[in-house]
């Protein structure tokens, strides 16, 4: 990913003025982990939290851009990393429009978590783990892919046929496997309070 900077004019309303009016800094947390592992499901969760106090949040998910942004792109390890890299400079437009992005995407790939991180400036990315072993991903099947993946109907599926490889220094894990959404829900707002200063 190229520049941290997207727009070379500056207009006459900046970030900060919109972070001022807003009450609140922007960021983008990003939510990596196995499907099934509950990126979708508490990313939506923290948005209707935030949104309900009157924070302006966004969520960029996978099933909701690969249909129209991404549209044109496929599953090959190419197009997943212009994939992620189409999104980590949305997030950026948005952040500039003083929105809080939360992003679920498996990002299986440590080199493109390290990249999403270094496109932005420091302080605005946080990389979030949705930690699930891959056999209790598999017996939620959300989508039922595991097991066409099983079957081999789909391939390069990431923790069947293709790796996942888990952030090493993630901002913060959640164990979706051990704790409730409730509680992780709560342990992102906590890492808002804290750690955003939100
Ligand atoms: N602690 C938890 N946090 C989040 N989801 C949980 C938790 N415990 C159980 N679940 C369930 O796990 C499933 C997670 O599905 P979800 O679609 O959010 O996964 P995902 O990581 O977004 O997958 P994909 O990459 O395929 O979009 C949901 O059915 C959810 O109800
Ligand atoms: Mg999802």
């Amino acid at each position: 990913m190229n520049a941290k900077y997207t727009c070379k004019y500056r207009g006459e309303v900046c970030r900060e003025d919109r972070e001022r009016q807003n009450g609140h800094r922007a960021v983008t947390l990003w939510f990596t982990g196995l499907s099934g592992a509950g990126k979708s499901t508490i990313a939506h969760a923290v948005e209707k939290r935030l949104f309900d106090s009157g924070v302006k949040v966004y969520t960029f998910d996978g099933d909701n851009v690969r249909h129209g942004l991404c549209g044109d792109l496929s599953f090959s390890p190419e197009d997943r990393k212009e994939n992620i890299r189409r999104i980590g400079e949305m997030t950026k437009l948005f952040m500039d429009a003083g929105t809080i992005c939360l992003c679920a995407f498996i990002t299986p790939r440590h080199e493109v978590q390290r990249q999403l991180r270094e496109a932005h400036a420091d302080g605005d990315f946080h990389l979030i783990h949705v930690d699930c072993p891959v056999e209790v991903c598999e017996s939620r099947d959300v989508k039922g892919y595991y097991k066409l993946a099983r079957e081999g109907k789909i391939k390069n599926y990431t923790g069947i046929s293709a790796p996942y490889e888990a952030p090493q220094n993630p901002d913060l894990r959640l164990d979706s496997d051990k704790e409730t959404l409730e509680a992780c829900v709560e342990q992102v707002m906590t890492f808002l309070k804290t750690r955003i200063a939100l």
